[in-house]
């Protein structure tokens, strides 16, 4: 009896959840920052000896300048990147070195943060995609051409790192939902 309204209950917390999840663009700042320290922790400072792969990608920061022209919003730029970090990141050649179970937390996180959402129509995509392509394009090539290297991934955790730093320090003073 008690093992059928266990499975009673939690049928009914089940299909709540998925009843009251509607789809909207509602990024939370604590999971971007919560995303940017994990980038960090999982592993720690620029390794020296990758010194060498020293690169510098800089972010296309005019994906938040003139957002009248582009008519498009600063969260649908953002939810855009996450889901471009989201496919950079899904890939077996992700460094051993790394924390794995943190590692593993970010890609959770990021995944998350592009699954629950819905931001960008087709048209805004194409206006998006015009300014991010290039940029995470770059960072593909840095991987293949190192052939996945722990380097090479070094190279693009710290170009992400600050990639997802600039989005916070530009949005401070936007609104975004606080809930957990
Ligand atoms: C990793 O990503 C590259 C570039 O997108 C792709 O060519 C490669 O097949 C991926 N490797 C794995 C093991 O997922
Ligand atoms: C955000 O970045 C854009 C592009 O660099 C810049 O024009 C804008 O002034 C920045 N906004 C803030 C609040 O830093």
């Amino acid at each position: 009896m008690i093992l059928q309204i266990v499975v009673w209950l939690s049928s009914i917390l089940c299909s709540a959840q998925v009843f009251s999840r509607p789809v909207t663009c509602q990024l939370q700042r604590s999971r971007v920052e919560k995303s940017r320290g994990l980038l960090h922790t999982m592993g720690g400072h620029f390794p020296a000896e990758c010194v060498e792969q020293n690169l510098q990608i800089p972010f296309p920061t005019s994906l938040f300048a003139n957002f009248e022209l582009q008519n498009v919003g600063v969260e649908k730029a953002i939810y855009e990147t996450l889901k471009s970090i989201d496919s950079l990141f899904d890939n077996e050649s992700l460094p051993k070195r790394w924390s794995q179970k943190e590692l593993e937390e970010f890609q959770d996180i990021v995944y998350l943060q592009v699954e629950e959402n819905q931001c960008v129509s087709n048209s805004d995509f194409i206006k998006l995609e015009a300014i991010l392509k290039p940029y995470f394009q770059k960072l593909r090539a840095v991987l293949e051409e190192k052939e996945f290297s722990s380097c090479a991934w070094e190279a693009v955790r710290r170009e992400l790192q600050s990639t997802l730093h600039f989005i916070l320090q530009n949005n401070s003073q936007l609104l975004w939902s606080s809930s957990l």
